[in-house]
Order: C-alpha cells, then structure tokens, then sequence
C-alpha cells in the first residue's frame, strides 16, 4: 500500500518508513540537481523543497520533478520561525537537507550582511524546529571553504582547522558549528558535509565555468581574476549528489564527511579548456583586478567518505565538463532568461567597476 496525500502517510509497499524530507534550497544549482536524481531514482521519499527563489532559485530547474505526487514546492524563507513550524507539522518532517544558502563569494564582499542572514540566522531556525520536531537526520550541506586557503601543498582533512576567509565562507563555518553543536548539546541527528566547487548543469552563471561559458558564447571578455592561477579541485554536481545522499542514509551522527573528486585545476586552465572546447581566441581572456582576500588553492582529501560509507566520483573531468558546456549551448533560452534581469546590474557593479 502506498498513501501520499496532504499528510503522507508514512507506511509504503512493505511497512518501511517513508522519509518526509525538507529540501531548502531546492530551486537552485546543486539542490534542484538533488531533488532531480533523488525523485527520479526513490520511491520511499516525500519531497518538501523549501525555497525563497532569490535571483539564484528558479522552477524551471525542477520542470522534471514539478508533476510528481510525491513532491511539493513551498515558496518561502528558511528564516521565517512561524513557516518552518507549519512546513514541519503539516508534512511530518522527519529528515532535513539544507542547501539553502547564499552561496557566491563576490557578492559576500560586496555586501555580508544577507548571508549573515541566510545562512547563519535560517540553519539556526531549521535546527530549532528540527530539535522540537525530533527528526531523524539534519543534513547541513557546507563547503570546503570553511577550511580556508592551502599552499602549493596539502589537502583538506576533516581535521583541517577552520579558518574561513570570506564572508561567505565564515557564515557556512558558523552554520557548521551550530548544526555541530546542536548535535552536542540536544543530540540532534547532524551530519555535514564539506564539498569543493561543483559544476554541471543549471549552475547560476555567476560562478566560474558558467560565466566564462556564457561569455564566450557571446563574444564577451572572460575576466580572470589576478593572475588566473588560483586552484580549485572540481566535482561534477551529480558526483556531490551521491555523496549528499549517502551521507544522509549512512553517516554517522555528529560526523563531518569531505567530499571531493581529485580534480584539481588553475583557474585560466579551465577558461582556456572552454574556449578551445568553444572554438574561440584566447583573445577573449582578459586579466581584471584580483577578488580581495581571494584564496590560493583548495584541495579536498575525501578518504573518509570513500573507506567508511564507499564513496567515490564516477565522473571524469574531461567528459563532465564537455557535458557540462553542451548543457549551456543546448540551453540557451534557460541561461538567456537567467541573465536577463538582477544578473546585469550585478555583473556592472562586479566586473565595470
Ligand atoms: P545556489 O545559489 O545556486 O542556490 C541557493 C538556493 O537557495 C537558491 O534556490 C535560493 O533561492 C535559495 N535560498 C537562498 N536564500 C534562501 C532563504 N533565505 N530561504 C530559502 N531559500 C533560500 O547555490 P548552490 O551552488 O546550489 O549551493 C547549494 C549549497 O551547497 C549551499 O549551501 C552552498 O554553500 C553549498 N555548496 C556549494 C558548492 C558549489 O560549488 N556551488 C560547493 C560546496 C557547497
Ligand atoms: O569550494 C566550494 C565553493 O565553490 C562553494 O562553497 C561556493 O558556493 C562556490 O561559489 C564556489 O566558490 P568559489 O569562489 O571557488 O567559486 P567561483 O566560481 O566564484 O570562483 C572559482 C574561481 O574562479 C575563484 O578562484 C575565483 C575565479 N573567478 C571567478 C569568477 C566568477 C575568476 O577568475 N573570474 C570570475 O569572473
């Protein structure tokens, strides 16, 4: 017997439970991708994606998933105490997964105080009504930027001490601490995971390999940042998918998993990799001034998640990104749209000034 309605029911097939899940931040890049692959591949979840469509949130990402009885979509603030409270009483939550963020790093320069916000204030308001409404799992999705800047060498372990650089990043590390905590003081069910910089389908082209995609579509300067040769260890979006779900299912309460796929690239490798991809002139880079407090390299070290819960990517670079770029030239109408509004006075003040 399956019963999904206005309560669903918690019983499926064979008595086992079914998962009321809180997705925050379901519209955006890495959690519609998530919505998208967990409804396409489960039967045993109730999808609630919680999102208060900011520039970065958008439906059409969720065009697959909208139609499925097993799913809603609430257009709110992870913020707001009174909305969480009935969100989790109407739909039994029992699981939370929060990928609801601020989630750019030139825009925490240009102004830190929403990300204070969001992502401090609003898990600290999930982690509430998850403690009063006993769920069973708090995912908290973090970054690998929580750990700061590495030299030519080394990696990030889940050991590696905090040291945020950016307003960004430091409001992800206080939302870490607080779910961590949480977990400490009530016993709260927390996992969290830290991820490098993912990329893939749906990415708001604000973030690097997209922009410099778009832009390169259009003819447009690519601008690269100081000298171009700051590295980040990339991860195709549905390899941090698995990962995020695994971890859900499997990891252990309190525990801190790394995610990460040994991918690491300079920054004017990978704006060089589109344009050649692209079939156009390297003429089109052009050096701008360099991102203040910009970190140098960033390289995960994801042994745990791989020898304790049998984690590993399965997406190689080089066929990911060539993936990834035909995404953006076969959807054109989706990144025109996209750009067509808040993104032009962002990218004025970001990258005219
Ligand atoms: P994104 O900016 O594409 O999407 C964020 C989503 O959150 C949007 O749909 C937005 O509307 C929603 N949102 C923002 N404020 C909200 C609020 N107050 N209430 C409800 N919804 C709100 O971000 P992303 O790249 O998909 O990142 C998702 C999560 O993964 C973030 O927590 C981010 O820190 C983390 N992360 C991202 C990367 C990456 O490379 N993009 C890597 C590691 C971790
Ligand atoms: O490491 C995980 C993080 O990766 C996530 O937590 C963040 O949400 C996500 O935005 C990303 O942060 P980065 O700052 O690393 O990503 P971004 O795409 O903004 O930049 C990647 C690199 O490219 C960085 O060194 C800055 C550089 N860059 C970026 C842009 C947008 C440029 O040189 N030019 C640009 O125009």
């Amino acid at each position: 017997m399956i019963i999904i309605g206005e309560s669903h029911l918690t019983l499926i097939g064979n008595y086992k439970q079914m998962k009321n899940v809180l997705v925050t931040g379901g519209a955006g890049f890495i959690g519609s991708n998530f919505t998208n692959h967990i409804l396409s591949s489960r039967e045993d979840v109730f999808i609630v994606n919680l999102d208060k469509l900011t520039y970065a949130g958008n439906l059409e990402n969720l065009k697959e998933s909208e139609h499925r009885r097993n799913y809603t979509f609430i257009k709110g603030d992870i913020c707001n105490h009174e909305l969480v409270d009935y969100i989790f009483s109407k739909h039994r939550i029992n699981h939370v997964i929060n990928f609801a963020a601020e989630s750019h790093v030139d825009r925490s320069i240009l102004g830190s105080e929403v990300f204070f916000q969001t992502n401090v204030i609003g898990t600290n308001v999930l982690l509430e009504a998850s403690r009063r409404y006993e769920v069973e799992r708090f995912v908290q999705i973090s970054t690998d930027e929580v750990y700061g800047s590495l030299g030519a060498e080394g990696l990030f372990t889940e050991r590696t001490p905090l040291s945020p650089n950016s307003p960004y990043a430091s409001s992800k590390a206080s939302a870490d601490m607080m779910a961590l905590a949480f977990q400490h003081t009530y016993g709260l069910p927390v996992v969290v995971t830290r991820c490098s910089n993912n990329y893939g389908p749906f990415q708001f082209p604000e973030k690097l390999i997209p922009l410099m995609i778009i832009n390169a579509l259009s003819n447009k300067k690519l601008p690269v940042y100081g000298d171009g040769l700051n590295v980040r260890d990339w991860i195709y979006v549905t390899d941090h998918n698995k990962a995020a779900e695994l971890v859900w299912e499997k990891g252990k309460m309190g525990e801190i998993y790394n995610v990460g796929a040994k991918q690491e690239m300079t920054n004017i490798e990978i704006v060089k990799l589109i344009l050649s991809y692209l079939n156009k002139s390297e003429d089109l880079i052009e050096f701008v001034k360099d991102r203040p407090g910009h970190d140098r390299r960033y390289a995960i070290d994801a042994t745990k998640i791989n020898t304790e819960l049998g984690w590993k990517p399965l997406q190689k670079f080089e066929e990911a990104i060539a993936k990834t770029i035909d995404w953006y030239l076969a959807n054109k109408l989706w990144w025109e749209r996209v750009i067509s509004g808040e993104y032009q006075e962002y990218y004025e003040i970001q990258y005219e000034k």
